[in-house]
């Protein structure tokens, strides 16, 4: 257990320094600033690990930025969730697995968030499948989860910000920490 929380120190410390596709912040960068958002919304330790680690799918596959560029959708939550389940529960994994649904459920459902959104964001959800059908929309809230997907998603889209301040990975992993599921 301790070794994957390990790597993703590591893989936050290290590995995070591309530009998160498209956007004006690096990918550490924008992991520290969905979970600084998470925090200051007084959200639970595994939502703000799962905010600290929605993308985690990205730093895991080193193809991310050449398949953005060619236009490939390479489903880095479907592969963030395989390497969490490894050690936390569904009150991480889920989250992580969904905010890219939840993308496409605020689209289909809120007036107004499609136009807020990045241009690099704009693009991936063509690629993602396009707004949620009705049919979408009432099977993505029988999850249980999909409220703190919604949550994590909101903050995903403000964490962009080149100014912004948080604090460091260090600080973020004590979250990690106290998420794992018990061995
Ligand atoms: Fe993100």
């Amino acid at each position: 257990m301790t070794d994957i929380v390990e790597r993703i120190s590591h893989m936050l410390t290290e590995g995070g320094t591309d530009l998160y596709g498209g956007e004006a912040v690096t990918q550490t960068q924008h992991a520290l600033q969905c979970a600084a958002l998470a925090e200051a919304a007084g959200a639970s330790p595994a939502l703000i690990a799962a905010s600290l680690l929605h993308d985690i799918g990205h730093f895991l596959d080193p193809e991310f930025e050449a398949a953005l560029a060619a236009d490939r959708d390479l489903e880095h939550e479907t592969v963030g969730e395989a390497f969490l389940e490894t050690a936390f529960g569904a009150d991480v994994t889920r989250p992580v697995k969904m905010h890219v649904a939840a993308k496409r459920y605020l689209c289909a459902t809120k007036d107004g968030y499609h136009a807020g959104l990045s241009e690099a964001s704009k693009h991936s959800l063509a690629l993602q499948g396009g707004p949620m059908t009705p049919d979408e929309v009432a099977a993505f809230e029988t999850d249980p989860h999909y409220r703190d997907a919604i949550r994590l998603r909101v903050w995903d889209d403000r964490a962009k910000d080149p100014e912004a301040e948080t604090p460091d990975v260090a600080h973020f992993m004590t979250f990690v920490t106290r998420s794992l599921r018990a061995a």
